[in-house]
């Protein structure tokens, strides 16, 4: 996603003659839905990940939603999610006729979904949680699914952040997304990666009407008539969003060392200036986060805008947004904490040594003009 205006955007595309060719080959062979690029991208998405099924949808979110219908979600059922997250993450469990619960993150070094804290917060009405493996890194898998085993309770993986870690599939369903400004992009897309075959089979129906047969199989001639076993609905990806996918997907351990090594210089170069969470945890790296003081961080922003270095904040406390002002605040200081005093730096395949040590020198003479240090 490169906008000319800044020197230094936060994500890039890192594209090439392998996606171009992707993309032709599809366009060559005169089937755009639903078909044999999205069953090879799926085979091959689950075995680079060790998870036995991976069903392929039109977004993270459609992943989200359907992993949810997938674990048979009743209106009412309480999900707890993170208060720090994408909102996709809360959204879904609205949308899908849940009350999402929000919990804490472990720390601010740790911005995972804290286990003591859903432990806290389990009700009878609670049907599952969701932890979100954020910025690269992992949450506390072990302890998750300790946790959901000793109270019978579904658990779901927000992978959006991590596509090429390993030890992902432990819970019901880890969800992907290949949004633009993801570890693995095909524009829009998403993946649901499962161990369990049910839930593979029902994802699989649902993100196509419920239909028994898929238009491919018509298609080849192989089934014609069809029923409809539940409401699903349309979330099929495209063939040329499959096919993105698999050249991503052949360059993503030599991109994810090219993420992991502009990460490690940026914590060289900026240890002693800033607090780096989730520094020696990050598997993947996909987001390069720092916090200063929160009263000086837009200051910090602003000053690092003006020298051509694109900033975000991952995220809001999605507690604090105005769509869940009617949701029970639960007081999850963590959070609140780490978002008041975060700041994305850009982070992607093609940021070369120099590009880390300008920008880690930009932010750093932003902190010093607004005195802003550790
Ligand atoms: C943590 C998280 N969850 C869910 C999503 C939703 O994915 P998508 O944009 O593909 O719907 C995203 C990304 O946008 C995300 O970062």
């Amino acid at each position: 996603m490169t906008d000319k205006a800044w020197r230094y955007p936060l994500s890039d595309i890192a594209y090439g003659a392998a996606e171009r060719d992707a993309v032709l080959r599809v366009l060559h062979s005169r089937w755009l839905t639903m078909g044999p690029e999205v069953e090879a991208f799926e085979s091959e998405f689950a075995q680079a990940h060790n998870i036995a099924h991976a069903v392929m949808v039109t977004s993270g979110t459609a992943a989200l939603e359907l992993a949810l219908d997938a674990l048979s979600l009743r209106p009412g059922d309480e999900v707890i999610v993170p208060a720090l997250t994408f909102v996709a993450t809360a959204n879904a469990v609205v949308r899908r006729g849940g009350v999402p619960i929000f919990a804490d993150i472990e720390s601010c070094a740790r911005p995972f979904l804290c286990v003591d804290d859903v432990r806290r917060r389990l009700t009878p009405r609670t049907r599952a949680f969701i932890a979100v493996h954020y910025g690269g890194a992992c949450a506390d898998i072990v302890g998750l699914s300790a946790l959901a085993r000793d109270h019978d309770v579904a658990w779901l993986e927000d992978a959006a952040h991590v596509p090429g870690a390993s030890g992902l599939g432990a819970s019901a369903a880890a969800c992907f997304s290949f949004y633009g400004n993801k570890n693995l992009v095909t524009g829009e897309g998403g993946m649901i990666a499962t161990n369990r075959a049910d839930i593979a089979d029902r994802v699989r129906r649902l993100r196509t009407h419920g239909l028994t047969r898929r238009s491919i199989d018509a298609a080849r001639g192989s089934v014609d008539a069809y029923d409809v076993l539940e409401h699903g609905t349309n979330a099929r990806p495209s063939e040329i969003q499959a096919a993105l996918g698999r050249a991503q997907l052949s360059k993503l351990a030599a991109h994810t060392d090219r993420r992991r090594a502009a990460r490690a210089r940026y914590v060289a170069r900026l240890k002693d200036d800033v607090v780096i969470p989730a520094v020696g945890l990050e598997t993947v790296a996909h987001l390069q986060t720092v916090l200063v003081p929160a009263e000086r961080r837009d200051e910090v922003r602003t000053a690092l805008h003006a020298a051509g270095v694109q900033t975000s904040v991952h995220y809001p406390c999605v507690h604090q947004l105005a769509a869940y002002a009617g949701v029970a605040r639960a007081a999850c200081p963590n959070a609140v904490r780490y978002a008041a005093q975060t700041i994305t730096l850009p982070l992607h395949p093609g940021l070369t040594t120099d590009d880390v040590d300008t920008i880690s020198n930009a932010l750093r003479d932003a902190i010093a003009h607004v005195g802003a240090g550790r």
